[in-house]
C-alpha cells in the first residue's frame, strides 16, 4: 500500500479491497464513518487545471473494480451532462456546496427532474445510470471526493459514460471523464443528441455560460443561444 495515502484514505481503501461484493448502502455507510477532511485529500487538489478539463480530476487509487478521484472545482468550473458507465455502486463526498442537476433519460429524451444543490458533509449515491451534472457556482475553491465501483467489472469500470453536450448537439461516450469543451482524444464515440426542451437548453446555458466565457471559448455557445432565440451571449 503506498504509504503516502492518509490514515482515512488508507483505511477506506482497505475496506472497500476487503468486501467481496458492495453495495451503495455499505459504501456510503464506510466513507460516513470516516468522517473525512480536505486535508485527507490535499495532495490531490488540482484547481490549476487547462481549460480543456473543466474541472479538475485527480485518481487518488485504481484497484480495478473500483476507483477513488479528487475532483477539484474551482468557481465556475462545471461537468457536463453525464452518467458512468459500468459503475454499479459508488459515491461523492462534497467538501464544499455544490450546484446539481439530476436528469432523467427515457424514450430519447434528456429531462431535468431536480435541481437541489448538495451541501458540504454530504454523501450522495453513484451508480451507472445516474444522469447528472454538477459545479461550482460560489466564489471559493472546493474539492469533492468520487467513488466508482463494480462487483462484475475487474477494470474501466466508468467505461462508457455517456456525455451530453447540447453546446454541440452530440452525446459522445468516454472513459469516465465528462469535460466540458472536452479534448477529442478522450471521445470512444459519439452520435447526434437525444431531444432536449428549451428550458434544459436555457438551464444548462445558465451553468456553463462562465466557464465558457473564462476561458475565450464563448464561440462555442452559439449553437444553444441561436436555440435559445438569439439571447445575447454578453
Ligand atoms: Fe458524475
Amino acid at each position: 500500500m503506498n504509504t503516502g495515502f492518509s490514515k482515512n484514505i488508507e483505511n477506506l481503501i482497505n475496506d472497500l479491497r476487503n468486501q467481496n461484493s458492495v453495495t451503495n448502502p455499505m459504501v456510503l455507510e464506510m466513507v460516513e464513518s470516516y468522517k473525512l477532511t480536505e486535508q485527507d485529500v490535499a495532495q490531490y487538489f488540482s484547481y490549476n487545471h487547462s481549460p480543456d478539463e473543466s474541472y479538475g480530476r485527480q485518481l487518488i487509487y485504481d484497484n480495478g473494480n473500483f476507483k477513488i478521484l479528487l475532483m477539484s472545482w474551482k468557481p465556475g468550473d462545471f461537468t457536463a451532462i453525464h452518467n458512468h458507465g459500468y459503475t454499479e455502486w459508488g459515491c461523492v463526498y462534497f467538501f464544499g456546496e455544490a450546484t446539481h442537476r439530476l436528469y432523467s433519460v427515457t424514450n430519447d429524451e434528456l429531462k431535468i427532474i431536480q435541481k437541489d444543490n448538495f451541501q458540504k458533509g454530504q454523501i450522495a449515491s453513484v451508480s451507472g445510470n445516474l444522469t447528472h451534472m454538477m459545479g461550482n457556482s460560489s466564489s471559493k475553491n472546493f474539492s469533492t471526493l468520487h467513488i466508482y465501483g463494480s462487483n462484475s467489472q475487474q477494470s474501466d469500470v466508468s467505461k462508457d459514460a455517456i456525455v451530453y453536450l447540447p453546446e454541440l448537439d452530440k452525446e459522445v461516450t468516454t472513459m469516465g471523464s465528462a469535460y466540458l469543451n472536452m479534448d477529442k482524444q478522450l471521445i470512444l464515440s459519439e452520435k447526434p443528441l437525444i431531444n432536449v426542451s428549451n428550458e434544459l437548453v436555457a438551464d444548462y446555458f445558465s451553468l456553463v455560460k462562465l466557464f465558457y466565457e473564462c476561458n475565450g471559448l464563448s464561440p462555442l455557445l452559439r449553437n444553444m443561444e441561436k436555440k435559445l432565440g438569439n439571447r445575447s451571449i454578453n
